[in-house]
């Protein structure tokens, strides 16, 4: 029974993610830019656009010039839940590559780093009046949200633990189209839980920011405005 509710909760979830992100990105790709406005001193060819925008996603360059505290916990965030996601790829793949079995280690500290980075983006809201003023109930029910994943799979790992054995061939299962057991652990239920409202409404939140960055023009624009005249489609239209 337990299976089944979370089997069809993962394939709904997994179906609103995939498609409600390809929308999005659709969208994204298709809106204009009219205007050059990338943010200078900005890159003069094509090349450099994307060695900046590596920097931006690799190292979130702009955020560091702009706020250091916050750089600091988004960064660390980020970087660690990366980790976490490459160490969960056991679950999802067998036999498990090798350079996700190296990243094991590493992945079951970064969720420590994970969860102090979003508690340091958390009380930013709550202690710095500027922003406690700018913050809505989405902004705190994300941070809430990955926070509850973070310390529940804290939980399985280090304290109660689960049988991940069976959750892994629940998942393999799964994605054969094959609905097995998972084990009726409260923990994992949370976790699992959270997860999938977490790829819910991955679509229409603020978390978009993820694809959206690589289609920023202040960002992804090359500083050519002298060399070459930016039209934009509807604009080269009205001048035929
Ligand atoms: C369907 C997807 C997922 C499954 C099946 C899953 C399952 C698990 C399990 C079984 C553990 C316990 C590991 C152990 O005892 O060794 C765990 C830990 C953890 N999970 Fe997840 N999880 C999923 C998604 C996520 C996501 C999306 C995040 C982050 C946003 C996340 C964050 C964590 C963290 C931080 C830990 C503790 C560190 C670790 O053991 O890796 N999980 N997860």
């Amino acid at each position: 029974m337990l299976g089944v509710v979370f089997a069809l909760l993962f394939y709904v979830a997994t179906i609103l993610l995939v498609v409600g992100l390809a929308m999005k990105i659709r969208k994204y790709a298709k809106t204009p830019a009219p205007l050059k406005i990338p943010t200078t001193p900005a890159p003069t060819t094509t090349g450099g656009v994307v060695l900046r925008m590596l920097r931006e996603v690799i190292f979130f360059e702009s955020l560091f010039k702009s706020n250091k505290w916050i750089w600091l916990f988004g960064w660390m965030f980020h970087m660690a839940l990366w980790l976490v996601l490459i160490r969960h790829l056991r679950y999802f793949t067998q036999p498990v590559w090798w350079w996700v079995e190296i990243a094991q280690p590493f992945g079951t500290y970064a969720s420590f780093a994970m969860v102090v980075g979003l508690g340091g983006l958390w009380a930013r809201r709550f202690l710095v009046e500027r922003i406690r003023y700018i913050s809505n109930p989405s902004d705190h029910l994300m941070l809430a949200l990955l926070i509850g994943i973070g310390l529940s799979g804290i939980m399985m790992r280090f304290v109660t633990h689960t049988d991940i054995i069976a959750v892994k061939a629940f998942f393999l299962g799964l994605m054969r189209f094959q609905i097995g057991t998972l084990p009726a652990d409260p923990i994992l239920m949370v976790h699992l839980g959270l997860v999938a409202i977490l790829m819910i409404i991955f679509p229409i939140s603020k978390l978009l920011h993820a694809p959206g960055v690589f289609f920023s023009p202040t960002r992804n624009q090359v500083d050519n405005s002298r060399e070459k005249r930016h039209l934009a489609p509807w604009a080269a239209k009205l001048e035929q």
